[in-house]
């Protein structure tokens, strides 16, 4: 079954959607840690480890490849939960973390991810999840919805152990092509999360029953004793 991350540092926001039973894990990166304002950085990862048991994924913020790979250790060094998300850069350099990371037994977030190669070379150089930026990659000019196909469906024939995490979801409706298109994983923002359970015909036939509940309820107090 799909697992669903949660796209936010925000405490009170991992609490409402923890409380809904629907939260596998969380991924937070550079700018959602900014819309937290000054918070202090590991205690905010600690906490959010302390209100999800699962994969909760922190994004290194070094240049070089052993500043990088020190920064990975030391978060994977906080608690055992934390998925060390690497970017994919141009020139490799975020590869070779992942698979310095990977041989160091920490699991790993390969991200910034736009193209079908770029998944490809994150899964064989050891990244535990995978994750395509499924709106910024349509910007891009690729066709995320294809890339997710064929990534899920290569997992399958060659056992790639990576899973594809789709992020950069925008609305309810890329929610649900992704995942229909074989998304390991969605991670989805708060503000569309919370547009999930809505639908407007849901929201009239609730009405409609409770209406008919009302009239059954007064028909019975009417009839005769
Ligand atoms: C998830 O891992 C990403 O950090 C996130 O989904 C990026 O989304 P954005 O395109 O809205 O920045």
């Amino acid at each position: 079954m799909v697992q669903i991350f949660l796209d936010t540092a925000s405490l009170a926001e991992i609490e409402e959607f923890a409380r809904w039973g629907i939260a596998d894990g969380v991924t937070t990166n550079q700018k959602i840690f900014l819309s937290e304002g000054g918070v202090d950085f590991k205690q905010r990862v600690l906490d959010i480890c302390g209100l999800v048991n699962g994969p909760i994924s922190v994004e290194t913020t070094r240049t070089t490849v052993p500043e990088l790979i020190a920064e990975g250790k030391e978060y994977a060094s906080w608690h055992g939960n934390i998925v060390v998300k690497v970017a994919m850069y141009g020139d490799g350099r975020g590869l070779q973390v992942v698979n310095q990371l990977a041989k160091a037994g920490i699991k790993t977030n390969m991200t910034v991810m736009m193209t079908y190669n770029q998944l490809m070379l994150a899964a064989k150089a050891g990244a535990t999840y995978v994750s395509l930026f499924y709106n910024r990659s349509k910007e891009a000019g690729q066709d995320p919805v294809q890339i997710i196909r064929d990534y899920a469906a290569a997992s399958k024939e060659q056992n790639i152990p990576a899973r594809i995490i789709v992020g950069s979801i925008r609305t309810p409706e890329d929610v649900a092509t992704a995942m229909a298109a074989g998304a390991h994983v969605m991670t989805i923002p708060s503000k569309v999360l919370r547009q999930m359970p809505f639908s407007k015909r849901s929201e009239e036939t609730i009405a409609e029953f409770d209406k008919a509940w009302q009239e059954f309820l007064a028909a019975q107090k009417s009839k005769p004793v």
